[in-house]
């Protein structure tokens, strides 16, 4: 019996997921328990919340995913689990639970970076897929563009200097009153809007530079908000989440293709829960098209947080030798 079968955990920010996985890239269960309910009533994710949450749910997801995938305790080779970046309380209720469970099995454990997991669900979703490539990782906690040499091998091209891009639609989403998070609702509005209707700064930095900025943005489209109530005038809804949206987007999608023209690379790979942003992922298609550059992105449970993705790096840390001590800790700040 050649298959090694991966327990993964996450609990970064608010879902509670478990997966298992066969040989790192065959899903037989992914569960995903949302807390964004008990989140929405306060606009945002209150990490106290989070990890008492997370203690609640853990086992019952945990009993879930084996169940699903027809698997017990004594089945699982190795567990998985997010170490960082996260909010330090909910990523402690994970890698306690992964100790507890490869200390009483005797299987190794193997802490895995949350970024370098969402550009992994990639390699769920495209069983062919292998680096080099170029990734362009957007959520709600990040923005980055990195150069995947090699399985675990990276160069950050370039990342953000202030709000993640999901940050960036969730804040002006909040402004709107649409709820949280807002990311899918300014994608919806911005369907039926049109992109050129309002002028929002598109900041691309020094020339040169990958790295991203979205503060401009944010203070002028929060000015536009609070003059239109100024001048009692309705905000046009549909029109102002196009055009913001755009001025996302543009930047997004320009330095991804001049990354992996810059490296000479034919293949951007997309990541992320803003990776799931309809506007993004054809614009991205569209220009990649123009450039002879193949575009690619996970389905929507793959984008958002879940366990498998993270089970994916850690099945390839385990084949490469790589093992965690029992002393690993959350890094809330862990960079890739
Ligand atoms: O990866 P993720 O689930 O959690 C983090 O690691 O942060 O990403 C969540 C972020 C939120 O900011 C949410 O608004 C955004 O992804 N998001 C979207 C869409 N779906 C989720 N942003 C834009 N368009 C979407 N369709
Ligand atoms: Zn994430």
């Amino acid at each position: 019996n050649n298959k090694i079968i991966t327990l993964a955990i996450e609990t970064s920010c608010d879902e509670t997921s478990v997966a298992v996985l066969e040989n790192g890239r065959r899903v037989l269960s992914n569960i995903i328990s949302s807390q964004i309910d008990i989140h929405r009533r306060f606009g945002g994710v209150v990490p106290e919340v989070a990890s008492r949450k997370h203690i609640e749910s853990i086992s019952y997801v945990v009993k879930e995913a084996l169940e699903e995938a027809g698997k017990t305790f004594r089945d699982i080779d190795h567990v998985g689990v997010t170490y960082g970046p996260g909010l330090v309380g909910a990523l402690l209720v994970g890698i306690s639970y992964a100790k507890g469970l490869a200390f009483a099995r005797g299987i190794p454990l193997n802490g895995v970076n949350h970024i370098e997991g969402h550009i992994y669900g990639n390699f769920i979703e495209d069983r062919e897929l292998e680096p080099p490539f170029i990734s362009l990782i957007v959520s709600g906690g990040h923005s980055h563009l990195v150069y995947v040499k090699d399985y675990g091998v990276y160069e950050v091209l370039g990342k953000t200097r202030d709000d993640a891009a999901g940050e960036a639609f969730d804040k002006i989403a909040r402004a709107l009153d649409l709820g949280y998070p807002g990311g899918p609702e300014i994608d919806r509005l911005a369907e039926k809007g049109n992109p050129q209707a309002l002028d929002f700064p598109k900041s691309y930095l020094e020339d040169g530079s990958h790295d991203f900025s979205f503060s401009g943005l944010k203070s002028a489209a929060l000015n536009y908000i609070n003059q239109q109530k100024m001048k009692k005038q309705p905000i046009p809804l549909e029109d102002m989440a196009a055009s913001y949206q755009q001025a996302i987007i543009e930047v997004l999608v320009e330095k991804s293709i001049r990354c992996a023209k810059e490296k000479n690379m034919d293949k951007i790979v997309l990541a992320g829960g803003v990776a799931a942003n309809k506007g993004l992922r054809a614009l991205l298609k569209k220009r990649g098209e123009e450039e002879g550059i193949k575009v690619q992105y996970p389905s929507l449970t793959l984008c958002t947080d879940n366990a498998a993705m993270i089970g994916s790096v850690a099945y390839y840390q385990y084949i490469s030798g790589e093992r965690s001590p029992m002393s690993l800790n959350g890094v809330p700040n862990l960079k890739i």
